[in-house]
């Protein structure tokens, strides 16, 4: 066994060139590695036997939890009947179709097709070339930037990760490239103005994208994105009135809006979208993650009606769309994704996520309530964050050098559970699977009160 361990981490040492890793350090051995053999619920269990809550459900992906056989067995089962066929020209299978419905039947009312990927990021790809096909079919072809927000993740692409609005994405890579513009973030935490009620930091960002999309002039831009609650950026719920404020300034200037629900999707924050659960009317809605929960790679683009007729035009005027990818619709991810939404229905996770999600977001505030170093506990459903000042009467952070947000996640992980270190800022970040039970928050909880103790007292 030790011998097959030790053979592992040579080859992954020597061969294999991971994503989001310091290369150097990992090649040279100086940063952790794990080899996962097994998960069932929330654990998961690596080859060295060592079992630890999954309070991060892979990549906020797992919704469902780790070894439902359910999804296996439709995967093998569609797996034999028949692995492969495309969906260009028309093309279907019973899976892929049943998913379509399935979708749509979820979907905020106005939602009309889906448009099948394989990543949130290819789906966000997807997004901007309908975007822009859209006002090019519209007569508009000077109607083609997009606004993000600073801190917004929406991929890795060369386009997606021009949306993303983090440095660590950009940085060397030549990134963003045009027309991608960034707008403020709806991080009331962070707000530089101290005396601004939520409300008041809601239409200040409001003014601020209208003041930019002024700047640019409103016949430029084209569209909006933005995640219902911020997530990779630092899991930030919107502050009260921001969509309704940022909406009606969209509205204003005929600019679509993207809700990229690629992690809020099928119910992490106790709603089946997290458009639906924020009042948000988006064009298009991104889902990949717990659309299969990760059990195999599957995304999607949801088109509302009024963009579908548009696109419907297109193709009558310019012929069929010129956009596809050999593995859009796959029968094998559309399998997995029909059994995954049956068994979110049949074992009521939305609803639990909505439940356990309070429960689990009181416990974790009171357990660090007090605390000097917890500047604000914070999150929605199945989300939450804790972020780490240095001093909580003046907000003044860490320095980063010192790593405090990834001090605490692995001193979380020797107690037996894993949160994320989240790439900006020190903040310690948690989106268990959907089905996580009261006792399995409690572990949660009393682990990171205790790794929090001993990094920061
Ligand atoms: C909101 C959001 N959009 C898009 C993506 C990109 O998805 P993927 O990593 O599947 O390309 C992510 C990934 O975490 C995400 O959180």
């Amino acid at each position: 066994m030790l011998d097959r361990e030790n053979e592992l981490n040579a080859w992954d040492r020597d061969h294999f060139f991971h994503p989001s890793t310091h290369m150097g350090g990992h090649a040279r051995g100086e940063t952790p590695r794990r080899v996962i053999a097994g998960g069932e619920g929330c654990y998961i269990t690596d080859t060295a036997g060592k079992r630890s809550l999954d309070a991060f459900a892979g990549l906020y992906c797992v919704n469902i939890g780790y070894g439902r056989t359910e999804v296996a067995d439709a995967i093998a089962a569609q797996a034999r009947e028949l692995a492969y066929y495309h969906a260009y020209v028309g093309h279907g299978t019973e899976a892929s179709i049943t998913l379509a419905r399935m979708i749509i039947e979820r979907a905020p009312a106005h939602m009309s097709r889906v448009y099948f990927g394989l990543s949130g990021s290819d789906a966000n790809e997807t997004n901007i070339k309908l975007i822009w096909y859209y006002n090019n079919i519209l007569g508009r072809p000077e109607k083609k930037k997009i606004i993000s927000r600073w801190r917004g993740y929406h991929g890795s692409g060369v386009m997606t990760g021009s949306l993303t609005g983090l440095a660590l994405f950009h940085a060397h890579f030549d990134l963003p490239r045009a027309p991608i513009l960034h707008t403020e973030a709806p991080y009331y935490f962070r707000r530089e103005d101290r005396t601004q009620t939520e409300e008041q930091f809601s239409a200040h960002c409001a003014a601020k994208l209208e003041e930019m999309i002024l700047a640019e002039g409103p016949d430029t831009i084209a569209a909006f994105i933005g995640e219902p609650i911020l997530g990779t950026g630092g899991i930030v719920p919107p502050p009260k009135g921001y969509w309704a404020a940022i909406q009606a300034v969209l509205k204003k200037y005929d600019i679509l809006l993207v809700a990229d629900e690629v992690v809020t999707g099928f119910g992490r924050l106790g709603s089946m979208f997290g458009s639906t659960h924020y009042g948000m009317e988006p064009d298009l809605i991104t889902i990949a993650k717990g659309l299969t929960s990760a059990y195999a790679p599957l995304s999607g683009s949801i088109v509302s009606d009024r963009m579908w007729q548009v696109l419907v035009q297109g193709s009558d005027d310019f012929g069929p769309i010129g956009h596809g990818w050999t593995y859009s619709a796959h029968p094998i991810c559309a399998a997995a994704g029909v059994a995954n939404l049956k068994l979110i229905d049949d074992l009521n996770l939305v609803q639990n996520a909505g439940e356990t999600g309070a429960y689990f977001r009181a416990s974790l505030a009171d357990a660090l309530a007090g605390h000097t170093h917890v500047g604000e506990v914070r999150g929605d459903g199945l989300m939450a964050a804790v972020e780490f000042v240095e001093d909580r009467d003046d907000r003044r952070f860490f320095d980063p050098a010192r790593k405090i947000g990834p001090a605490v996640a692995a001193a979380l992980l020797d107690r037996g559970v894993i949160g994320r270190a989240m790439p900006q800022g020190d903040i310690l970040g948690f989106a268990p699977p959907l089905c996580l039970t009261r006792a399995e928050s409690d572990v949660v909880v009393d682990a990171a009160a205790s790794a929090i103790k001993a990094v920061l007292g």
